[in-house]
């Protein structure tokens, strides 16, 4: 834990930039190299997530390191049933399109890590969650990403895996029955870099500009 008392780091231009091309670069990846990661590494990853803003401070996260073969398998599995149903909504090229997309490293991520929201903690005593309760969840997508740009910043590539059942996820990871799936990822190291998102070189969506995102009043 960093000293609170000591004077605060200056971010220079120089890191200001790098952190722009971290974010430029982070990219969503389902390529990986069989390389094992050292569990040191993926601690150091959870520390720091844990590090995100939660809504009062609640901080409803909670990682399960999914090691053992016959549940991988089984979210694998789940995976399988899932795009196989996602498939069957789309039709003509777009159902093409989709065929041919890569959605999931589960075959050779290294690290595969549940994170869940655990909705019956106390913590934070209910503030800032009356009149939105999502928030919660909301809070552990901030780990989320957090832990998704260290990654990165260490050489790592994360791949978000959300076709998948949830409560089938839950079940096989035998956690408690409060808390709710919000991310499956697989971690690695990336066997290809890539500056543009896999699903803008599938064919599959552009990225968009800023018009029609931002508003005034
Ligand atoms: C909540 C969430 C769920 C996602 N689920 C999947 C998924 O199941 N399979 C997949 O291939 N990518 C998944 N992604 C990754 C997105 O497809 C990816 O972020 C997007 O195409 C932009 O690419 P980039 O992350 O490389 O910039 C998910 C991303 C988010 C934020």
């Amino acid at each position: 834990m960093p000293d609170s008392t000591v004077q605060p780091p200056s971010f220079d231009a120089a890191f200001s930039a790098r952190l722009r091309e971290l974010i430029f670069w982070r990219r969503d990846v389902r390529r990986f190299r069989r390389d094992p990661v050292a569990a040191e590494l993926i601690d150091e990853l959870i520390g720091l997530a844990v590090l995100a803003p939660s809504v009062g401070h609640s901080q409803p996260w909670r990682f399960v390191l999914v090691e053992d073969p016959a549940r991988r398998s089984a979210v694998r599995d789940s995976f399988r049933r899932c795009n196989r149903e996602a498939l069957e909504d789309y039709h003509g090229e777009r159902a093409g399109l989709y065929a041919r997309l890569k959605l999931s490293g589960l075959e050779d991520a290294p690290v595969q890590l549940a994170i869940f929201c655990d909705e019956a903690t106390e913590a934070g005593h209910g503030l800032g969650r009356k009149t939105m309760p999502e928030t919660l969840r909301y809070s552990v997508v901030t780990a989320v990403h957090t832990l998704w740009l260290a990654a990165r910043a260490r050489g790592l590539g994360v791949g978000w895996v959300s076709i998948l059942e949830p409560d089938q996820i839950a079940r096989g990871l035998e956690v408690p029955g409060d808390w709710a799936l919000i991310a499956y990822l697989c971690i690695g190291y990336p066997e290809e870099e890539h500056a543009d998102p896999e699903l803008e070189r599938g064919g599959w969506e552009d990225r968009r500009d800023l018009s029609g995102c931002v508003l005034r009043r």
